[in-house]
């Protein structure tokens, strides 16, 4: 099979991206205590960048520490990390890589332990599953000052030299909790009513994602490129739809998104299993905007995988816990050693000998199993 397709440059208004391959933003939990990045993170990314993969997007990183989602998060939210940051956009820029620091902030998924204060969420609601903390509604006032925190967050990476950055606006952290039926209750101008189950007053759910995606640009500049990380659909029937995520990003575009990455843990499934949701979430949204560079994530471990998602029109493919497993992917796929791709771990042995930070490796314990 030809993969060539995979290593074909991507020009995009703004840049141009070296080849079709993201390394998709994974939290190492491998930080310093005070935010920054540490060696073996450093590392840990140097060596996807050195393998070939064009494009990096950095691990969550907190823009205000009242986000602090991760024992060990990285953070952005202060100009002494400054030296920090740079240094990682350095590396792997060096590598003919280029650089995308994701800006997260946890919402209700914030933990005290990290932050010394109640998680700041929307409303005063648990997260759907009722696992996190009992968060504090946001005031007007902690509204703004995360805002800023994101614009303030987007000038430091900026500033580092990142490429890009990504707002993590996915997998039910803060910008994600503000659009969700069940996470915001607000009766302002940041909420309203939910008008039919699942379909909310759309202009005032979007309102923080647009004025955080505002104040960013405001921030950056018009020719710094945005990436805009979204979860398409929540699983349960009563929650956001694709194609309610298709009206979040209307409204969002316009305000200077560069790609959608449409974050998913398997590309080829559906959350949904009612009526509405019978399309392949990624391929729907890139239907919805042609004119939109989109990232396809999620289970991909193969090039002939890979293959597949650009073959639909998806311009990139970014690969997570392959990553994990293999620092040599590209190397591998282009020397015709595939079967030597390694997609598994067969003994907590093997687990040590991965090129992934120390505390990663015991992380993965959670979902690299051991077969
Ligand atoms: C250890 C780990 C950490 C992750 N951290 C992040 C993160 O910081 N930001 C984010 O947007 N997604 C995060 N994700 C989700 C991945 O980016 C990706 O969407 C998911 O793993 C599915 O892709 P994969 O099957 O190729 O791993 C994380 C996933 C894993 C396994």
């Amino acid at each position: 099979m030809d993969f060539s397709k995979l290593f074909e440059p991507a020009k995009l208004t703004k840049i141009t991206m070296p080849n079709r391959l993201v390394m998709a933003p994974m939290t190492t939990f491998s930080g310093e205590l005070n935010g920054s990045f540490s060696a073996q993170e450093i590392t840990y990314l140097a060596q996807r960048a050195e393998d070939g993969i064009g494009t990096i997007i950095t691990p969550a990183c907190y823009c205000h520490q009242n986000g602090q989602a991760f024992e060990r998060q990285i953070g952005c939210d202060k100009d002494s990390l400054l030296d920090s940051l740079s240094k990682t956009a350095e590396t792997i820029n060096n590598h003919g890589s280029v650089s995308f620091l994701q800006i997260h902030h946890g919402g209700n998924a914030s933990k005290e332990i990290y932050t010394q204060q109640k998680p700041l969420a929307p409303s005063a609601c648990k997260n759907r599953t009722g696992t996190s903390e009992l968060p504090k509604a946001m005031t007007e006032d902690d509204i703004l000052l995360v805002i800023e925190s994101f614009a303030k967050a987007a000038q430091r990476a900026k500033k580092a030299g990142f490429t890009g950055i990504e707002l993590h606006g996915a997998n039910t952290y803060l910008l994600q909790q503000f659009f969700s039926p069940f996470t915001n209750k607000r009766n302002d101008k940041w909420g309203g009513n939910v008008v039919l189950p699942g379909r909310n007053l759309l202009e005032n759910r979007s309102r923080f994602a647009r004025e955080v995606l505002k104040a960013v640009r405001a921030e950056v500049g018009e020719s710094y490129p945005i990436a805009y990380r979204i979860s398409p659909e929540e699983a349960d029937p009563l929650g956001y739809s694709v194609s309610d995520t298709i009206d979040l990003l209307k409204i969002l575009i316009p305000y200077g998104i560069d790609i959608i990455h449409v974050s998913s843990w398997d590309f080829h499934k559906n959350l949904r299993n009612d009526i509405s949701a019978k399309t392949n979430p990624t391929y729907m949204i890139k239907n919805a905007f042609p004119y939109m560079p989109v990232i396809g994530v999620g289970g991909i471990m193969k090039p002939q995988q890979a293959i597949e998602v650009l073959e639909q029109g998806i311009e990139f493919v970014a690969l997570g816990k392959i990553l994990m497993l293999e620092k040599d992917w590209v190397k591998k796929v282009q020397n015709g050693d595939i079967d030597l791709i390694r997609t598994k771990i067969n003994s907590e042995e093997e687990r040590q000998t991965l090129d992934i930070p120390d505390r990663m490796k015991e992380y993965s314990k959670k979902f690299l199993l051991i077969e």
